[in-house]
């Protein structure tokens, strides 16, 4: 299991989240459910948010909601103190509906429309972050027919390669995100920016990748994107104030990963910190305001995904199935990007785990599968099963894929539980076909 208090084997042998029993979460709400510790969102928030201010003193997290969007989430992140990221008019107007000051989100998109940022400036979010040519020449538009300063942020690509899946790499040299600066595309973003009147361009932007542990590669960003900081402020005169650094941090799924508890959040936090504190001084750069932007790492363990058994298949020689109520239309990681997950047999965890199964959803296609090679004690029809940390783009990837539902989210804690997102109905499916 992960490294969180808030999940434990019951005296029962029963999964517990939250001081919640799995068992009863089903019976109140049905399977395949979305659950979510509270306790652990607010614990990460406050661990990022306290670490930015206690090694750095200047500048805020933004919560990169595209991992788990919805508006309790954003209730919750703003509580703590933290911003959020947003990537389309849809997170926008969800953050908004939930009550998010404006002034506090950081829009984001390769390909943002004119309306998307029209939507943005009238909003009032407090950054967008530019992310191709001619977007700026349309923003320029926007907010001299709104008379509107907007301040933005451009996207650069440092060319830093994170070691994590290449789907979710997002600052290689060929990446559709960002500008690069060492190819000059950067530069030319730069001196169209500084010309402009209504577009306030106020700092640099990254992100390197996501699911990263290794330090290595923040550490160069931070030297990479220091380096340009002064080079755009000294060369092409641009008043810069801001460096927002992305997110990536990752979390544990199986034992292949490393365990991180808060405290080593906190010490990666410092280290990335400590060594812009240093790169800045070397520099002669004024301190910029700081951003992070961590996803996964806020929600992604905080969330467990619970399922009944279904159908169990013995492929005589070969493997053994067996199938769950959900599948790819509520967790398409594992067929996206091979994702691995800790499974357990939440009502039987002191049960020896001696048969290997693969858990499969209820999908129609082969490629259907939650989990591969996992060892639970030999299975029964109608138990439930727990996958862990599926707190981060499950919910917010999921889809209606073979007319599926996609599961209610529930938030515990303190032994309470509360829906956040109600589960879907036969008339939501059709509500919009015509
Ligand atoms: N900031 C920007 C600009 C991003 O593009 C992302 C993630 C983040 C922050 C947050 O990264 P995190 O802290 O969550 O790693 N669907 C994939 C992950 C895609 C991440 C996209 N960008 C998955 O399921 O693994």
């Amino acid at each position: 299991m992960n490294a969180r208090e808030t999940l434990y084997a019951g005296k029962n042998g029963r999964l517990q989240i939250g001081g919640v029993d799995v068992k009863d979460l089903a019976s109140l709400y049905g399977t395949p459910l979305y659950v979510f510790d509270k306790a652990h969102i607010k614990k990460v928030c406050e661990t990022f948010a306290e670490s930015l201010n206690k090694y750095y003193g200047k500048g805020k997290i933004f919560y990169a909601s595209k991992a788990f969007c919805c508006k309790e989430t954003y209730r919750i992140v703003k509580e703590a103190g933290l911003g959020a990221d947003v990537v389309s008019a849809g997170e926008i107007f969800t953050a908004l509906s939930a009550g998010t000051d404006a002034k506090n989100l950081c829009f984001h998109g390769n390909n943002k429309s004119y309306s998307d940022l029209e939507y943005a400036v009238k909003s009032g979010v407090g950054y967008i972050v530019i992310d191709a040519v001619s977007e700026i020449d349309d923003l320029e538009e926007i907010c001299a027919k709104l008379k509107v300063k907007q301040r933005v942020l451009l996207r650069v690509n440092p060319g830093v390669e994170a070691h994590t899946h290449h789907y979710i790499q997002t600052a290689k040299p060929d990446s559709k995100f960002g500008f690069s600066i060492e190819n000059g595309d950067a530069d030319k973003a730069v001196k169209n920016l500084v010309a402009k009147s209504f577009v306030d361009f106020c700092g640099l932007h990254c992100h390197i990748g996501s699911q990263i542990f290794e330090k290595t590669s923040f550490l160069l960003a931070v030297d990479k994107m220091t380096d340009y900081y002064k080079k755009v402020s000294e060369d092409f005169g641009a008043k810069l104030s801001v460096l927002n650094l992305g997110g990536g941090f990752g979390i544990y799924y199986t034992e292949t990963d490393p365990k991180f508890g808060c405290e080593d959040y906190a010490e990666y936090i410092k280290s990335i910190c400590e060594k812009l504190c240093e790169c800045l001084a070397q520099k002669d750069v004024e301190k910029p305001y700081l951003i992070f932007e961590p996803g996964r790492a806020i929600v992604g363990e905080a969330g467990i995904t619970l399922y009944t058994a279904g159908r169990i298949k013995n492929i005589t020689g070969l493997k053994n199935y067996i199938s769950v109520n959900g599948g790819m239309f509520e967790n398409p990681r594992f067929a996206l990007y091979q994702a691995k997950y800790t499974v357990l047999a939440a009502e039987r965890l002191n049960d020896k785990p001696d048969t290997v199964y693969t858990v499969a959803g209820k999908c129609c296609e082969s490629g259907d599968v939650i989990a591969e090679n996992v060892n639970l004690p030999k299975m029964r029809e109608g138990e439930l099963i727990a996958v862990l940390s599926t707190g981060a783009y499950n919910y917010s990837m999921a889809s209606n894929y073979n007319r599926n539902f996609v599961p209610p989210v529930v938030m515990v804690e303190d032994g309470k539980s509360y829906l956040a997102v109600k589960g879907q109905t036969f008339e939501d499916l059709v509500r919009n076909d015509l």
